[in-house]
């Protein structure tokens, strides 16, 4: 068996997308597959919290805690990254005059969210401008202390960035941003299952991530770390029963993101099975795992600037396993093109499936490559061939 027939992707298409929505592996799907038989053979056993709920998710709880090392007891459960962006941002006292401070490789969404929280405190929202490329993760930093105001009272920043692929230098951006008394809601949307984490380490105030995407979960599951002293503040986006239901050994941030209404815990409890499937992925687990996508990702990246005859707009260690190479607009101009077009023509003439982003104006357009286990050279290879003749 080869690795890629793990997954159930379409043959015809060369995938090199799994960072937009992941993509589960058979095992992973008939795991949940099960639960929701189980589910609806007796759904009040199943769903109801004081009957088996809670003690499932606890044990999810401890999987999760223990891979991105923190106690389990600071983690609550949500649908996905924009889900736990939203409850911090609206859990916030934010007053009049107060700055939420993000980055232009900031995600669309989460960007959003913070503008929408600004609109309704009479909160400002500031950008960092972070240049792409760049030449080291110190510019990340320069940018940001640039905006640093006394308004300053949150940084959002993306640990591993959706449109250009690079892994933020989170910890030290937490440390500045601590020695001035700002808090940081780091979105580690992309993080889980593509580079290793240790939340008690990095110290973030909140932390929240997907288990969909790198871990392979199904769809609808991430987490949401705060710190304990904060928990008390955040709520979750649907208040629920979890606000005056009684908490016997469990936090209220615990029990109410624990009960936001009914929904389809199943995605969840097939966690533990992703993260199973990819330790066992190869001989020396999850540590592998990270170090070859991260090795296809800086040589896809070469053969892509090869083609594109452009430079790595990062070094290799400001990537994971994603990698974002800048366009030259004015190469794909003779088919008329947008980067919504490019991205059409590469997918419906030559079955490639991958994102094309304009950045920050219309002259800055980039593409990116997301190298999972199952990914294979050659896609990359015709990608390449097929951005020369584009290109040529
Ligand atoms: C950095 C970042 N944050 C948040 C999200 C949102 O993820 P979701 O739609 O699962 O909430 C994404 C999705 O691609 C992302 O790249």
């Amino acid at each position: 068996m080869q690795i890629r027939d793990h997954w159930q992707l379409n043959p015809d298409i060369d995938f090199l997308n799994h960072g937009s929505f992941g993509a589960c592996p058979s095992v992973v799907l008939q795991e949940q597959q099960n639960l929701i038989s189980e589910l609806e053979n007796d759904p009040i056993r199943f769903l109801a919290p004081e009957r088996e709920l809670t003690s499932k998710l606890d044990e999810v709880r401890d999987t999760v805690a223990s891979l991105v090392k923190v106690p389990a007891s600071d983690l609550a459960f949500v649908r996905n990254a924009t889900d736990g962006v939203n409850a911090v941002l609206n859990s916030l006292p934010l007053k009049e005059g107060d700055q939420i401070l993000i980055t232009n490789h900031g995600y669309n969404a989460c960007n959003n969210a913070a503008r929408h929280v600004a609109e309704k405190t009479g909160a400002e929202v500031t950008v960092a401008e972070i240049p792409f490329p760049l030449d080291s993760d110190t510019d990340v930093i320069v940018e940001i202390e640039k905006q640093i105001t006394p308004q300053t009272r949150l940084i959002l920043i993306d640990h591993v960035t959706s449109p250009t692929g690079l892994i933020f230098p989170v910890e030290q951006v937490i440390s500045l941003a601590h020695a001035k008394g700002i808090q940081v809601l780091v979105d580690g949307a992309h993080a889980p299952g593509m580079i290793p984490l240790n939340l008690t380490a990095m110290a973030p105030d909140y932390y929240t991530a997907n288990h969909h995407k790198w871990l392979c979960g199904p769809k609808t599951s991430g987490f949401l770390f705060v710190q304990p002293e904060l928990q008390t503040q955040v709520r979750p986006n649907l208040i629920s029963h979890g606000a005056n239901r009684k908490c016997r050994n469990r936090s209220r941030f615990i029990t109410e993101f624990d009960w936001t209404g009914t929904y389809d815990p199943t995605p969840l409890l097939a966690v533990p099975a992703a993260i199973l499937f990819l330790e066992t992925l190869y001989p020396e687990g999850l540590d592998q795992l990270y170090q070859k996508n991260h090795d296809a990702a800086v040589k896809a990246r070469q053969v892509l600037c090869h083609a594109l005859q452009t430079e790595p707009p990062s070094s290799n260690a400001m990537i994971g396993s994603m990698a974002s190479v800048p366009l030259d607009a004015t190469r794909f101009t003779k088919h008329e093109c947008s980067p919504a077009a490019l991205q059409q023509i590469l997918f419906q003439q030559h079955r490639l499936e991958l994102p094309v982003f304009q950045l920050w104006d219309s002259d800055h357009w980039c593409l990116r490559i997301s190298m999972q286990a199952y990914n294979e050279v050659h896609q990359i290879d015709r990608l390449g061939s097929v951005l020369t003749e584009l290109t040529g």
